[in-house]
């Protein structure tokens, strides 16, 4: 039986600070079934109990899963000395140990999951587990069917071994594109900048880069450059699978 103490699982809730809902008990206001909580260290069955504010149910999650659609400036990270992390694009009551999951570079946008699963988490992240990651990228420099074997064949990124096969395709035919090709790309791994020195390793460069999968879930459309939402138990169950 999970159990844990109640100010923490109305912090966890979203109720509001520790100080914050330390308060709202010293003020009579917190019931644990029909009995009205007295201590903030009181134990709570997360799993049987229910937990009021003001006589309000509280909605009590073991764990969040949310989806940004990360924009450009923000570092994927819980904090920074210098910079804005993604963790300050979640606006609302959140809880203290969400994280996201991996990393996006400070200047690339799209698919970003903040959680507090840390085995989820672990497992999407494992170098075992090979989950697709799938880019939408704009390259300077002419993508070629050379290119494209080269990146399934594996590239030299300087760390030591060539990267695993990645799929690179090229979106656009138009000749115009010679000098900036549009592109998809699925690599299986995560490694630092990956994307960025595989295309220096052929002798060119990424002038925008925006993640646009993990494993099955792909960015919501609908979700605008900087914003988020709670991901769907389908979607949380898509993102499993894939780390299976
Ligand atoms: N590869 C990169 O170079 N940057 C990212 O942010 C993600 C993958």
């Amino acid at each position: 039986m999970p159990e844990i103490r109640l100010d923490k699982y109305l912090a966890d809730a979203g109720q509001g600070t520790r100080s914050q809902v330390k308060n709202l008990i010293k003020q009579g206001r917190v019931k644990v079934g029909d009995t009205t909580a007295k201590k903030p260290e009181q134990k709570v069955d997360t799993d049987c109990e229910t937990v009021y504010v003001d006589g309000n149910q509280v909605h009590f999650r073991t764990f969040e899963y949310y989806m940004l659609n990360k924009p450009q400036g923000f570092v994927s990270a819980r904090k920074d000395k210098w910079s804005e992390t993604v963790l300050d694009l979640i606006d609302e009551d959140k809880r203290r140990d969400l994280f996201p999951v991996g990393r996006l570079d400070k200047d690339t946008e799209g698919l970003l999951i903040i959680t507090n699963d840390g085995k989820l988490s672990n497992d999407l992240l494992s170098p075992k587990k090979h989950v697709p990651k799938i880019y939408y990228a704009i390259i300077y420099g002419n993508v070629t069917e050379e290119t494209i074997r080269q990146f399934e064949e594996g590239l030299d990124i300087g760390d030591g071994k060539l990267t695993k096969p990645a799929k690179l395709k090229k979106l656009s035919d138009d000749e115009s594109h010679d000098m900036v090709s549009p592109v998809e790309i699925t690599i299986t791994e995560g490694r630092y900048h990956q994307i960025k020195k595989m295309f220096e390793a052929v002798g060119m460069e990424v002038m925008y880069l925006r993640r646009i999968a993990m494993g099955r879930l792909f960015l919501d459309e609908k979700l605008l450059c900087g914003t988020y939402r709670r991901m769907t138990d389908e979607e949380v169950e898509l993102l499993r699978a894939c780390a299976e």
